[in-house]
């Protein structure tokens, strides 16, 4: 794999499910691969569980990091070609990212949507510079439309959990005071449209994903009629994509509770994290032996493992 963007640089999803389970039982097995490699970590935006997780899987590997915060260690980055740098912005993206090529072997780049202006957001500004201007393989750690690795992490999750071929899965939308980026439930229908699964999408009116995203997939207003027979509920708040990156009003009777649970199958409760309690879902959800979050955040490593494994195998 040359390169890891969206879940579609896998080549095969089911077997990187597989090999992430496996990783997670022998995880320096491929120790040996990553010795004298270089990873660099770029994060224009603030992270727990995708810098450790991804950290952790990269020395799993044998493999060493090195990690920069752009929004406050590095030169701003000025990504407009012809422009005369007499702003705030210190380095050009062509000179940074050849620099940063010469010292790492893979680049990760987290670089978040600014909800502010869609076109730009979608053209993925600061993720496809990298890709334009490095000279080595590229790993997305969220980008502004696309979170590939929370995904993988997500399919491991449910298929070391699901009991039947083919589960029931609720995205659900759920409140929040903020308005935050579409990447994770992009990416998470993305992955659950290439498994075996009965998959619905429960927002209120105004929150409807980039229907180029969504597809087929049914589209349900009503939250409690969603979560009735589910296996799986996946809740995440996300900003208006239609009215792009308004919070059209709160919804707070959108937050998952226990009582709401009760309608599913039993069902598994998963986020991404970080979550607002009592606003995304009610502690009584989280703390439930249903609620899969930690186990979710512990997968990511073996998600990143399975994609930087690929990346070094390609060579
Ligand atoms: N889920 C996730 O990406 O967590 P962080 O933002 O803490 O990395």
């Amino acid at each position: 794999m040359k390169q890891f963007l969206t879940l579609d640089d896998l080549p095969d999803l089911d077997r990187a499910i597989n090999e992430g389970i496996a990783l997670k039982k022998e995880p320096y097995k491929w120790e040996a691969l990553g010795k004298q490699k270089t990873l660099g970590m770029l994060f224009f935006n603030p992270s727990l569980r995708t810098r450790l997780s991804t950290q952790k899987a990269a020395q799993q590997l044998g493999i060493k990091t090195m990690i920069m915060n752009f929004s406050n260690e590095a030169w701003a980055l000025e990504y407009e070609d012809g422009t005369q740098m007499s702003g705030l912005r210190s380095e050009h993206i062509r000179e940074a990212a050849a620099v940063i090529s010469q010292y790492c072997d893979v680049v990760a780049i987290r670089a978040f949507a600014s909800l502010t202006d869609k076109e730009k957001d979608e053209q993925e500004l600061v993720l496809s510079s990298f890709i334009k201007y490095a000279t080595i393989p590229v790993i997305n750690m969220e980008s502004a439309t696309a979170h590939p690795l929370q995904a993988l992490a997500d399919a491991i999750t449910l298929k070391e959990r699901q009991q039947n071929k083919r589960p029931k899965i609720v995205l659900t939308w759920a409140p929040h005071p903020k308005a935050l980026p579409h990447a994770v439930g992009n990416s998470f229908a993305r992955m659950i449209q290439k498994i075996e699964a009965d998959f619905v999408i429960a927002q209120p009116e105004g929150y409807e994903l980039n229907p180029e995203i969504t597809g087929n997939t049914p589209l349900v207003y009503n939250q409690e009629k969603a979560f009735q027979g589910a296996d799986f509920v996946y809740a995440k708040n996300w900003c208006s994509y239609s009215d792009y990156g308004k919070i059209l009003k709160t919804d707070d009777e959108w937050m998952v509770t226990a009582e709401k649970m009760k309608l599913t199958n039993k069902a598994k409760f998963m986020h991404c994290l970080p979550i607002r309690r009592n606003i995304v879902a009610e502690d009584a959800v989280l703390d439930s032996p249903n609620s899969l979050v930690i186990e979710q955040a512990n997968n990511r490593t073996f998600a990143a493992q399975v994609v930087l494994k690929k990346i070094l195998e390609h060579g």
